[in-house]
């Protein structure tokens, strides 16, 4: 197995790129917080089979965090991430620190408009500015030729899209589908703040998008009815703080009384001090478009 080069400042960046794209190949970003798995495991092998060099950028961003979020206890574990970098087979990890990105005197943010204004966006205020800001960060120092992000973070990859698409960034955007347990929770690093019980009780979240998918393959257009299946269902369960369980438009994350085209069913919920997000997409014309179990 080769190694893995670790790349830790902009200038550095700048020079790696600039060589693989004078030998001619194509570079993939997987762009992440670190604390990595099967999920972004995922990630690395789709972006592998389209481009030549992986780099899997590792920086646990500040500007994403609000004050009384995790920021401080995000899980780290640099060099479990190389390890697994070097087992698919990546070619560079780009950890850079905080100071490196945000220097003394950074006073650059990305402001992404109306995309932000729902979901995660409403219940984070300035998360989806951090975002916006570090994944063009990214994309100036790596210079990917295309970047892949989880389905599970829709909103996410719509507003790297959005800002792709409005600053005429020449990176093509792949969304990958969500890695599940076998229960169906989607994988994530902060599944790991769980306790063996909030563990069993979160396979709820998948069960309730499922739930409100199904009304809606079964004909059922009207969303606050959707919503409110799912609402109860989620609500009923124990241990669990919802934070928004909803049913909006897949592409402006806007949401509607009546459901057609793309509908994205989303949920954010809290089990003690873990909130995970998840969706399913569900095409009002044909079939659900992701994950039919
Ligand atoms: O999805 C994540 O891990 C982060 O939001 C990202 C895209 C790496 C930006 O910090």
């Amino acid at each position: 197995m080769k190694a893995v080069r670790v790349v830790r400042n902009v200038r550095d960046m700048h020079r790696v790129a600039d060589r693989m794209r004078m030998d001619g190949l194509r570079i993939g970003l997987v762009p992440t917080m670190g604390y990595l798995h099967e999920g972004h495991a995922s990630l690395m092998r789709q972006i592998g089979r389209v481009t030549d060099r992986t780099v899997v950028s590792v920086f646990v961003n500040p500007a994403q965090f609000g004050p009384d979020e995790d920021f401080k206890t995000y899980p780290r574990d640099f060099e479990r991430d190389l390890a697994m970098v070097r087992s698919e087979g990546g070619a560079l990890v780009y950890a850079p620190s905080a100071a490196e990105m945000y220097p003394d005197g950074y006073a650059t943010y990305l402001e992404v408009e109306r995309l932000a204004d729902h979901l995660c966006g409403a219940s984070r205020p300035g998360h989806f500015r951090g975002v916006a800001t570090v994944v063009t960060k990214l994309f100036s120092a790596v210079k990917p030729h295309a970047a892949i992000f989880g389905q599970k973070d829709a909103q996410q990859a719509g507003v790297v899209r959005r800002t792709v698409t409005d600053l005429n960034l020449d990176v093509e955007i792949m969304v990958a589908p969500t890695v599940r347990e076998a229960d169906g929770l989607a994988k994530s690093s902060r599944n790991r703040y769980l306790t063996p019980r909030q563990r069993r009780r979160a396979a709820v979240l998948f069960r309730v998008l499922q739930e409100g998918r199904d009304l809606v393959l079964a004909g059922e257009r009207r969303a606050s009815v959707v919503i409110d299946a799912m609402c109860r269902r989620v609500s009923g369960s124990p241990g669990v703080e919802v934070d928004y369980v909803t049913a909006v438009d897949a592409e402006a994350f806007r949401p509607v009384e009546e459901l057609g085209g793309r509908v994205l069913l989303a949920a954010a919920v809290r089990f003690g001090e873990s909130r995970l997000i998840d969706n399913i997409v569900v095409e009002t014309e044909r079939r659900a478009v992701q994950e039919i179990r």
